[in-house]
Order: C-alpha cells, then structure tokens, then sequence
C-alpha cells in the first residue's frame, strides 16, 4: 500500500480516546480524518432543534435525507454551517444512541462515509468502520479504556465546555450509550475479527498515537 491510498479504522466504546488519536494520525501522516460519531451526534442536534422524537423513526430518516452533511479538512459542517461544540452536549449524548440505532439513518451515513473513504487516504473513527465501512481497511484498531477512565475524560471534556455534571452520571450515560450500540440488531459494536486491541487506560495520547503509527509503518514495509 501506498500511503496515498490507505484505509485505517479506529473503533470503540464511548470515550476510548478514538477521536482525539484519530485526528493526531491524521495529522502526522496528513492524510483525511473523518469523525463518524459527529454525524450522527450533528442529525441528533438537528431532530432535537427541530422537535422531533427519536421514536419517530420516519421523521427521522426523512430528517437524515435532507441533511446535508460536509467534512471540510476535519470540520463538519451541517447544512453548510460549522458545528462543533453544541453537537457534543450532554442532551445529545443522551440520545444520540437511540437515532444511531435505526437502520434507516445508518444507511444513509454509512454511505456517506464510503464516498468520503473512496480513492483516498483516510483515518476514520466509529463504532462499525472495521467491520462494515471500510472493512476492507489496512489497518484496524480497536481502541478500549476502563469505564472509569473514560467516564473521567468525557467529564474533564464537559467541564472545560462549562456543562455542570455529575462524574457518576457519565459513568451511566457511557455505559448506557455503550449497551445501546453494542445490542443494536443492526451494525453493531464490535471488534472486527481483524482488529488489533489497544487498551488505553493509564496510557497518554502520544503513546497510543505512536503505537498506532507504528503499526501502520511496519503495514506499509510489509505490503
Ligand atoms: O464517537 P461518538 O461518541 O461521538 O459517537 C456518538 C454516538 O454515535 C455513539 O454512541 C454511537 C453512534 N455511532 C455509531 O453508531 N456508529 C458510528 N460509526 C459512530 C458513532
């Protein structure tokens, strides 16, 4: 492989590091990084703006299709306004599993992501990139931490964000949004087959980065 058309898939559980790693490759290798969760987070903003439920499935993928959706050099822009902080709110947490769960919606980002992913070199980051959007991807991470050091580093996130949380009430909604993706019938998460684990617990962003780093050189040499 050459490293103008490689393919690398990081997935995990809520909090694991994925995105924050992902973008520091992207970076070092300057190559394309997509934040898949941000797409779901970005439609979950949107229905709660609007008013609609996420029991509302048919609302929803309506919703989902006349969403425009935009990654411009790992900004997202939804229907061509910048979004950021507001997407990661302790409200869309809180529902955002629940929208990810219909099949419906995923079909329409998933085939998003594919479009972004072809012809280039790209990092992405999800629940379901290893095993169902780029499952033919050189190199895939499967990027995990305990509960309670991600809890503490979604927490540290919020407070710096001036949300007025409770540490224990993450711990729940984390392990809440994980149950969520992890029993949804449709694309769940799960370690592809061929993924490698990294635990990141006690381990600083660098250290994860460079271990990932590696692992794609020693690819390349291989190939
Ligand atoms: O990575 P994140 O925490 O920003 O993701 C938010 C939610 O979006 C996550 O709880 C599940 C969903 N998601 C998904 O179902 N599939 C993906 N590829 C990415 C995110």
């Amino acid at each position: 492989i050459l490293l103008n058309n490689i393919q690398i898939a990081i997935d995990g559980p809520a909090g694991a590091g994925k995105s924050t790693i992902a973008k520091k490759i992207a970076e070092s290798l300057d190559i394309t990084y997509i934040d898949t969760g941000a797409m779901y987070r970005a439609l979950t903003y949107k229905a709660i703006m609007n008013n609609i439920s996420m029991y509302n499935h048919e609302e929803i993928i309506q919703l989902a299709a006349n969403t425009d959706i935009n990654i411009n050099k790992g900004e997202l822009y939804v229907d061509a306004k910048y979004v950021k902080d507001e997407i990661r709110s302790q409200g869309v947490n809180d529902h955002v599993s629940y929208i990810a769960q219909i099949p419906g919606v995923r079909k329409i980002l998933v085939k998003l992501q594919k479009k972004i992913a072809l012809g280039n070199s790209v990092v992405m980051d999800g629940r379901d990139i290893g095993t169902f959007v780029l499952p033919d991807a050189d190199i895939k991470i499967f990027l995990t931490a305990s509960i309670e050091e991600r809890a503490y580093r979604r927490y540290s996130e919020l407070l710096k964000q001036g949300e007025n949380i409770d540490l224990k009430d993450i711990e729940k909604s984390i392990v809440e949004r994980d149950r969520i993706d992890t029993e949804r019938e449709y694309a769940p998460l799960v370690k592809a087959e061929d993924a490698i684990i990294i635990d990141t617990t006690g381990l600083n962003i660098d250290e994860v980065v460079e271990r990932i780093i590696n692992l794609i050189m020693k690819k390349i040499k291989k190939d």
